[in-house]
């Protein structure tokens, strides 16, 4: 057993499994790109959004829970998803691909605008029931990761770290890097009390996470 504050989210039930495979092997639809508050669709079900870093991996990410190659644009360029991006899941709630926080290939004014959305959003939407906040395992939480999760903490909006491209290092670096998120979190009350370990390229943690959303509904 793990007696370490944050451990590893326990495995989902076949049960949970079952139903979070079910929710997202049913219809995912591209709803919109939002610019601005104004433009948020109403708010009239729960969703739950994708923070972090430019490049972390979060359209991936959607990509990987939906099982659809493209739904989300995925880039090599830091700042691809420019916009607050909704899906929906079944009719049932949104997911909500964010632009990433820090270097992004844009133009400064550019950045600044989707930054200061970015920052309205996660603070001030009723309906955002958790946000999964990324971060690459090979880098761990960075200073302006820690700017979100205190902007988090103060609105009181429950987050989750979702560690991202486990693939793309040695189990023994992953250690490395988990000891330093959980010295992070512990800093910060709003955190889930747990970690999830993905690869959107290999699928690690793909299935455990369909059964973490699933039985929010
Ligand atoms: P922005 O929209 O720019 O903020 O980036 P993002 O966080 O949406 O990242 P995106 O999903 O576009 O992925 C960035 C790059 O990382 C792409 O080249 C992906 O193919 C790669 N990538 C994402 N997830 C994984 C993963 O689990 N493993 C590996 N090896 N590469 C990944
Ligand atoms: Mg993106």
């Amino acid at each position: 057993m793990n007696t370490l504050p944050f451990p590893h989210a326990a495995s989902p039930t076949p049960e949970a499994a079952e139903r979070g495979r079910k929710l997202f092997a049913g219809p995912v639809d591209f709803v919109k790109g939002v610019v601005s508050m104004e433009g948020l669709p109403p708010a009239d079900r729960l969703e739950v959004c994708f923070a972090g870093r430019s490049n972390v991996g979060k359209s991936s990410l959607i990509n990987a829970l939906t099982g659809r190659k493209a739904l989300a644009r995925t880039s090599n360029t830091p700042g691809r998803t420019q916009e607050i991006n909704y899906f929906d899941v079944g009719g049932h709630f949104y997911l909500v691909d964010l632009p990433g926080y820090g270097f992004a290939e844009a133009p400064v004014a550019v950045v600044a605008k989707w930054q200061a959305l970015l920052k309205s959003y996660l603070a001030g939407r009723a309906t955002l029931r958790r946000a999964f906040v990324l971060i690459d395992m090979r880098h761990g939480v960075k200073k302006v990761d820690e700017e979100i999760m205190t902007l988090l903490n103060r609105a009181a909006v429950t987050f989750q770290v979702v560690l991202t491209k486990s693939d793309k290092i040695s189990l023994e670096a992953q250690e490395k890097t988990l000891a330093q998120v959980r010295a992070a979190l512990a800093r910060h009350p709003a955190a889930y009390p747990e970690l999830l370990v993905t690869s959107s390229e290999k699928g690690e943690g793909i299935a455990d996470l369909r059964a973490i959303i699933a039985l929010m509904e």
